[in-house]
């Protein structure tokens, strides 16, 4: 376990805009910063993190919390490692007290698939540098083909012996557990096939040289190993199996190593290959993904978008690729980003290229090659249909489909003047055509809906609102302002009735100084008024208990409350004031007055709404007892509650 001290450092350390920052793209407004939900597929902004409060909410979801939260929902970290994770980024030393075997045992198969693969991409990047085998082999071959020390140590490149199972007898040795060498396929598991016979494990990538593959966040996933002879009959590359922790369709090559540059630059090149991303970084492009050879997935595009909404696809320089290449190009465009391609000459690919000139030669490259997509498809498909008119029917249809893929209006206009342009034809046969297909999609996705067995009607859901009455919200008004500004001082005042000598009774004004949560708290504890809402109950009740410890009320401690849904609805509770900011973003200035101005109206309209309605739900109570002839009718009682209804609401209005 992390001692107690630890996790108190990580806390002070960490700054959750620059935890998020490093998966989600923020851009500053005001004193907040927004951004893309990370959660989501949305095209405008309603993720939020303040700097000052150090908590983030994500308004489409719904999903909010502090920097550790964050790394649970969106790495999928448990606590400990979300810590750790922190630690290393802080350079916050981990004190650790001694694992049970219990908890050892606790940590979650996960876990174990992540641990096994760190070992093993450590054994791997060790044995290739340190090793006679490794040296002379694994090596020199990428030395070979032109990679750098600093490559290798920053790709964490490896090589795995030539022999049945050297890796797997390491990895059971250092007492990883054989189950965990299986499902992360790193060792190859033959049962016996005699019975009482020993079954037999060996390598997955003996003989290979590895790239091991990371997550955003670094985490090892799983490997990719190329074989080092000309083996036609082997595969080239040979990559982890799917797994828990492994899934190709996730998955972006290089992704770790490129993030910090893709937010910068805000824009990432996309290319195939391993050996093509590495190359780049060494000619000084850093901000390069690999889809690993597959046909691009919605995910994968959704990794690139939490960092940049542009991106350029770079084609090898063989047509038959890039005829199926172009096709994956529309699931960018339905993504709502930017896309530009670039193709290499006849023959090479981007790792060649690279190599073969200046890095300076590399990025001029790149900056005069970059090609919108939707005119070079446009050109690409007019060279091959020439002069024959079906197939340019066929090509405009093509285009159009593309067209109609981009979720924006605006821009979806503007390709089709382009393309008119380029097309020679006129606009109005594109945006009819365009209209059409628009309307086909539409359609379909109608049809999907009705066709759920059943239902003959399908009625568009609508948004149910939660039922909120008076006291939910008041109640909540009051922990509002408590978390807000409990621990503001404020000045007030109170009416005190004084007898002069003549037997005048006359109001004199008292003034005192107060915080709003001892003011808060005096008001409530003299009415012995009860939350109603359990939460809020809850929340009140650790507020009371920080103030009788150490007088103050501590954010921090309600945010990590292990009581996720007391920490789930302060957090939004302390977000809900940043909510204004997400419709009216940087276009209207908000001048807040001198706040502690209005507390001492804040608080009192609080606190004696709170009571007017407890005392019109006692009203209600005791008619309704007598309606259903539980009691009889006191007059005297109800008539108590009515004056006390009426005085309150003279002292409401006497401090406004
Ligand atoms: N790939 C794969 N399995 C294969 C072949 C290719 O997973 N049998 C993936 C790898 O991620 C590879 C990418 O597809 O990096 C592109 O393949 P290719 O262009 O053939 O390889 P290069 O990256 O150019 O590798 P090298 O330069 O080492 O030949
Ligand atoms: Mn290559």
């Amino acid at each position: 376990m992390i001692s107690r001290q630890t996790i108190d450092r990580v806390f002070e350390a960490a700054r959750v805009e620059e935890v998020i920052g490093e998966f989600v793209q923020l851009k500053k407004a005001g004193s907040n910063f927004k951004g893309l939900s990370p959660f989501t597929d949305e095209k405008s902004p309603s993720f939020m993190v303040s700097p000052v409060k150090q908590i983030w909410k994500d308004f489409s979801t719904g999903k909010g919390g502090n920097a550790i939260s964050f790394l649970m929902e969106h790495e999928h970290y448990s606590y400990p490692e979300a810590i750790k994770f922190l630690a290393k980024k802080y350079n916050v030393e981990i004190e650790e007290t001694q694992q049970s075997d219990a908890e050892k045992q606790q940590t979650n198969e996960r876990e174990s698939m992540f641990l096994v693969s760190t070992f093993a991409k450590d054994y791997f990047h060790d044995l290739m540098l340190n090793s006679q085998q490794g040296k002379a082999i694994g090596l020199s071959y990428f030395k070979e083909r032109g990679f750098t020390d600093e490559s290798i140590a920053k790709f964490e490149l490896g090589y795995c012996k030539d022999e049945w199972d050297n890796f797997t007898t390491a990895a059971l040795a250092k007492g990883y557990d054989l189950k965990y060498l299986a499902s992360t396929g790193l060792s190859i598991v033959k049962e016996a096939t005699t019975p009482g016979g020993k079954g037999k494990q060996f390598d997955r990538f003996k003989g290979r040289v590895l790239f091991p593959i990371h997550s955003m966040s670094g985490r090892i996933l799983g490997f990719g190993g190329r074989i080092l002879t000309n083996d036609k009959k082997a595969a080239k590359y040979l990559n982890s199996p799917e797994s828990d922790i492994y899934h190709k369709s996730k998955i972006l090559y290089g992704i770790y190593q490129a993030k910090k540059e893709i937010a910068k630059q805000d824009t990432c090149f996309l290319v195939e290959g391993y050996t093509d991303v590495v190359s780049f970084h060494q000619a000084g492009v850093e901000n390069v993904v690999a889809s690993s050879g597959t046909a691009l997935t919605s995910d994968q595009i959704r990794l690139v978008r939490r960092l940049t909404q542009n991106i350029t696809v770079l084609f090898d320089g063989d047509a038959a690729g890039l005829r199926a290449a172009i096709r994956g190009i529309d699931l960018i465009l339905e993504q709502g980003m930017n896309v530009k391609v670039i193709s290499f000459p006849e023959g090479e690919d981007p790792d060649s290229f690279a190599k073969s000139r200046s890095s300076e030669a590399l990025k001029s490259y790149l900056e005069t090659e970059a090609q919108d997509f939707i005119s070079f498809k446009v050109s690409l498909l007019l060279k091959e249909a020439k002069n024959d008119p079906i197939k340019k029917a066929t090509v405009i249809r093509d285009i159009i489909t593309s067209i109609s893929k981009i979720p924006d209006g605006i821009q979806r206009e503007v390709y089709v003047q382009e393309c008119a342009r380029l097309l020679e034809v006129s606009e109005q046969i594109l945006f009819s055509e365009l209209a059409q297909l628009l309307k086909k999609g539409q359609a379909a996705a109608g049809k999907q809906q009705t066709s759920a067995p059943g239902l003959a009607v399908v009625k568009k859901p609508v948004a149910v609102l939660p039922k909120v009455n008076a006291l939910f919200l008041l109640e909540k008004e009051i922990i509002r302002l408590l978390l807000l500004y409990g621990n503001q001082e404020v000045s007030l005042h109170t009416w005190e009735d004084e007898t002069d000598s003549n037997g005048t009774v006359t109001s004199k004004k008292v003034e005192y100084t107060n915080t709003v949560s001892n003011e808060l708290y005096l008001h409530l504890q003299e009415d012995e008024i009860a939350f109603s809402n359990a939460d809020f109950k809850a929340i009140y009740f650790e507020i009371i208990h920080q103030l009788n410890q150490d007088e103050k009320i501590s954010i921090d401690t309600l945010i990590t409350h292990p009581n996720s849904q007391i920490a789930h609805l302060v957090t939004s509770i302390l977000m809900d004031e940043e909510k204004y900011a997400l419709s009216d973003w940087g276009r209207k200035e908000i001048y807040v007055t001198d706040i502690s101005k209005i507390l001492p109206k804040a608080i009192n309209d609080a606190v004696y709404n709170f009571r007017r309605i407890l005392i019109e739900k006692k009203i209600n109570e005791i008619l309704s007892d007598v309606q259903a002839e539980k009691e009889s009718l006191d007059l005297e009682l109800i008539a108590n509650y009515t004056d006390l209804k009426k005085r309150l609401f003279e002292k409401l209005n006497r401090v406004v």
